[in-house]
This record gives C-alpha cells, sequence and structure tokens, in this order.
C-alpha cells in the first residue's frame, strides 16, 4: 500500500512493543524504513522481538525494560532512548484489561489497569513531550483507545474510564502542543485477534464466537488493515491530522448504537408481511 520508504530516517518509541499489536507495529515500521525502540515488562520478550525483527531488516530495533506505571523509570528510559537518538513519534500501545463484574474487583484491581492504561500512558506523553518541546522537535504520539472511550463498556470498567481520559488527553494536547509541532491522534480498534487480548476479554469459545460474529462486516479485522492505519498516522503523509480519533472496527460499535439496528432479526418473509404493497 505505502512507499518502502514510507518512514524512512523516523525513529518511534512503542509502549508494550514485545508482543502482540505493538510487536507487529514495530515490524511494519522497520518494513517501511523506521527503526524503533520497544518497552515492556518482560525482557525476554523484548530481546526475541528485537531479534527477530532486527533478523530481517537488520538492526533498527533497541529495547528497554520498563513498567510505565513508575514515572521515574518512565523518565529515565525516555533519557536513555534519546541518548541513542531523538524520536519523532510515540506509540502508547500497552495496556492492562480483564473481563469482570465490576463489583467484584478490588482497588488493587481498578488501580492495576487506570495506573498502566491512564497513569502510564500520561507519564510517557509528558515525557517525550518535554523532549520535543526543548529540543524544539516536532513530535507525534499515537494512542491505542477503543471505542468504549466514548460508549463505556460493561465489565471492563476500569479500562473504559482509562481509555476515555487517554482521548481526552489527545484531544486536549492536540490543541495546547499543536502550535509546538507535535500532533496526537488515536486509533480506536474493533477485534483484531491477538492471544494476550482474547485470553483475558472473551475467554470461552462462547463469548469469542459471538465478538467475532456480531460485527456488520461478519469478520475480525486483519492485522495489516490496523498496521496500514498506523503507518499512515505515524507518517508525514497525515500531518494535517491532529486530535482526531479514527475507528477502524467493522461498524462494530454503530452496530451497538443504531435505535433500530435490532430489526435485523426479521427475515426477509417478515420484511415482505411489513411492507406496504406498491400500488
Ligand atoms: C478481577 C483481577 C483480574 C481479573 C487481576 N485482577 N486480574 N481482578 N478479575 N480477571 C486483580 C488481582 O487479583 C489484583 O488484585 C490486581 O488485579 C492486580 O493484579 P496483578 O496480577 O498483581 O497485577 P499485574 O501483574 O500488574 O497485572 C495487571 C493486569 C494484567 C492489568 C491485571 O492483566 C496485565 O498485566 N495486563 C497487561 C496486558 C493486557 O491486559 N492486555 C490486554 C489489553 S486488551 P488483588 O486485590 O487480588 O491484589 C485491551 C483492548 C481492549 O485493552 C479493547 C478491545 C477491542
Amino acid at each position: 500500500m505505502f512507499v518502502s520508504d514510507l518512514l524512512a530516517g523516523k525513529r518511534f518509541l512503542i509502549t508494550g512493543g514485545g508482543s502482540g499489536l505493538g510487536k507487529m507495529m514495530a515490524r511494519k515500521i522497520c518494513q517501511l524504513g523506521g527503526s524503533v525502540s520497544l518497552c515492556g515488562r518482560r525482557e525476554q520478550v523484548l530481546q526475541e522481538t528485537a531479534d527477530g525483527i532486527n533478523g530481517e531488516f537488520a538492526n533498527r530495533v533497541t529495547w528497554h525494560r520498563l513498567d510505565i506505571r513508575d514515572p521515574e523509570a518512565v523518565d529515565a528510559v525516555v533519557d536513555a532512548v534519546w541518548d541513542e537518538g531523538p524520536l519523532d513519534g510515540l506509540i502508547n500501545n500497552a495496556a492492562g484489561n480483564f473481563l469482570a463484574r465490576t463489583e467484584t474487583i478490588s482497588h488493587r484491581a481498578m488501580d492495576a489497569v487506570v495506573n498502566i492504561v491512564l497513569h502510564g500512558t500520561a507519564y510517557m506523553t509528558l515525557a517525550c513531550g518535554k523532549k520535543w518541546i526543548a529540543d524544539k522537535r516536532p513530535g507525534n504520539v499515537l494512542s491505542i483507545v477503543t471505542t468504549y472511550a466514548w460508549t463505556g463498556s460493561a465489565y471492563v470498567v476500569p479500562s473504559a474510564m482509562g481509555k476515555a481520559a487517554v482521548l481526552a488527553m489527545t484531544r486536549s494536547l492536540a490543541v495546547e502542543w499543536g502550535p509546538k509541532g507535535i500532533r496526537l491522534n488515536a486509533i480506536a480498534p474493533g477485534p483484531f485477534p491477538t492471544e494476550g487480548a482474547w485470553q483475558r476479554l472473551v475467554p470461552t469459545k462462547k463469548l469469542a464466537d459471538v465478538w467475532e460474529q456480531r460485527n456488520p462486516l461478519g469478520r475480525t479485522g486483519e492485522h495489516d488493515e490496523l498496521m496500514n492505519l498506523v503507518a499512515y498516522l505515524l507518517s508525514d503523509q497525515s500531518g494535517y491530522i491532529n486530535g482526531d480519533v479514527v475507528t477502524i472496527d467493522g461498524g462494530e460499535w454503530l452496530a451497538g448504537a443504531g435505535q433500530f439496528n435490532f430489526a435485523k432479526m426479521l427475515s426477509d418473509d417478515e420484511w415482505e408481511s411489513i411492507t406496504p404493497t406498491k400500488k
């Protein structure tokens, strides 16, 4: 879809970059000529991902162990990343989530998710923003949110609270930092299957089947469809998009929202029987 040097010379930091969608983003960036620094909590996972991509694209990936819930560690890692060379963009991909009845979760469970999704994302964005502003360099922040950042969702309440805050941060800082050459956008993906998300969010076959099949397009997303959107928003080609959230979900959230969407249950015969006959 893109010229092969779309991201040539650009350098990005990806949180939660060792596995799942973060790992795919790292590979896509390298395939398009860019380089990445990954951060995450598991050293072995980061090392294996970096080795795999470096084997394909020759030394474009570095990594740092980091729990983004720790603001001092965030500042130290962002300093270390900048010592390797300034960044062009930050991808706030790391998240925490689980499916639970909200009245059963402890305050530690609430904190575990909100501290990753909201606080960790804010610490990363602040640390990079301060560097870009001090260096008078342009910056690009892309945050992965969800459609329930604006609809809310039962059974994932800490995540919904955190993602709504990340969207508010994106829209607020787009205006505050836009004049400094820093733009901020978000992507709200629908169901793009990864082992981690599926284990945590649709742990039974029944749940997974419903999530996959209720989509208006009748399928889950192809990873490449999401990666192409990520690449576009990271590139200078999207330079006038600032403060927006792009939904890529096959129409999933609208399917749950439209007042008469439930009429999908009618058969063709039933439609005929309620349609006035033409004269
Ligand atoms: C209830 C739970 C729970 C569950 C953990 N807890 N899992 N409570 N139901 N399923 C509680 C624990 O009992 C504990 O509380 C507290 O949460 C902290 O748990 P720890 O395991 O000690 O914390 P930690 O190791 O920091 O793990 C954080 C985590 C974990 C968020 C709970 O799931 C994690 O690390 N996730 C990272 C990756 C991730 O979640 N990815 C999914 C992103 S998918 P007590 O009181 O017992 O001490 C996503 C996309 C959504 O966000 C949109 C899809 C379209």
